[in-house]
């Protein structure tokens, strides 16, 4: 049995950390220490020497998030094995989890298996659901039995790099900001949750909410944390990116699985 399993994710709107735990129920370890990356504090300065590492983010614009990049710093190993997963809202992949790889090689983690799992887009409303439900139980039977193929591996010390899709350069990075979510004064109860929940620390909450837009992710883990759907993200750009994603992307995927 595998001793310690580190779950290391960034996620702000919680399906790489749903996705990444149901791995580990899979790997069926002992111990399950959480490093959630998600927000500004606390960073993580640490050398990982025991067990076994799931490291997940989401996928944003074909990419791994910058902000994922710099809090995952902090964290190296000396050749712990590792599995990687990256979420994405049923659009595709693209570079993400070769260039997750590539990072987690150079933080000092073995590689051993990756897989590309879907969840609901961050874009996703009620007016125009994509990948609504995702991950949904027959995702989370396929999380469970890919930990349970991970940890097999391990125990037959088979520690080799699977090969993953993407490619190397990757596509280039898209600048996100300039535009953010906007909260409506007359539902807003002022109680602070989108501030706490956001991942780049941009709001704050006072007599009114402030969004500081220029530096926001755009992750919208403001919009769902809200109880009273008083935050909302319908700029033109967004709304354009809805259109499209619901036209071209509705047909549910399959994760991908590399061992
Ligand atoms: C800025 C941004 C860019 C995104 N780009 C992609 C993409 O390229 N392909 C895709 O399928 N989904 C994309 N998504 C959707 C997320 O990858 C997806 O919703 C994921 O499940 C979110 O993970 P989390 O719940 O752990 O935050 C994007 C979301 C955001 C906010």
């Amino acid at each position: 049995m595998m001793r310690t399993a580190h779950l290391i994710y960034f996620s702000p709107t919680g399906t790489s950390k749903i996705i990444s735990t149901g791995i580990a129920r899979g790997l069926a370890a002992k111990n399950i220490t959480h490093y959630d990356l998600t927000r500004p504090n606390p960073s993580f300065e640490l050398v990982l020497t025991d067990g076994v590492a799931i490291i997940a983010t989401p996928v944003y614009a074909g990419r791994v998030p910058e902000l994922f990049l710099q809090r995952f710093q902090g964290i190296t190993s000396k050749g712990m094995p590792a599995i990687l997963v990256v979420l994405y809202g049923n659009r595709e992949f693209e570079d993400a989890l070769v260039e997750l790889r590539d990072v987690s090689i150079v933080k000092g983690f073995n590689v051993i298996a990756a897989g590309a799992f879907i969840g609901e887009h961050s874009y996703s409303t009620r007016a125009r659901p994509i990948a609504v439900g995702r991950p949904n139980a027959e995702d989370l039977k396929l999380a469970a039995r890919f930990g349970k193929q991970g940890a097999a591996k391990i125990e037959r010390n088979d520690f080799n790099l699977p090969g993953i899709d993407g490619n190397v350069p990757y596509k280039k990075r898209i600048q996100l900001g300039g535009v953010a979510p906007e909260t409506d004064d007359s539902k807003c109860t002022l109680c602070g949750r989108c501030a706490a929940v956001c991942p780049a620390g941009i709001i704050a909450v006072s007599n009114s909410v402030k969004t500081y837009a220029d530096s926001c992710i755009m992750c919208c883990a403001c919009i769902k944390e809200c109880d009273f759907e008083a935050r909302t993200f319908n700029h033109p750009q967004i709304e354009e990116k809805r259109v499209m994603l619901q036209k071209n992307c509705s047909t549910p995927k399959a994760p991908a699985i590399y061992l």
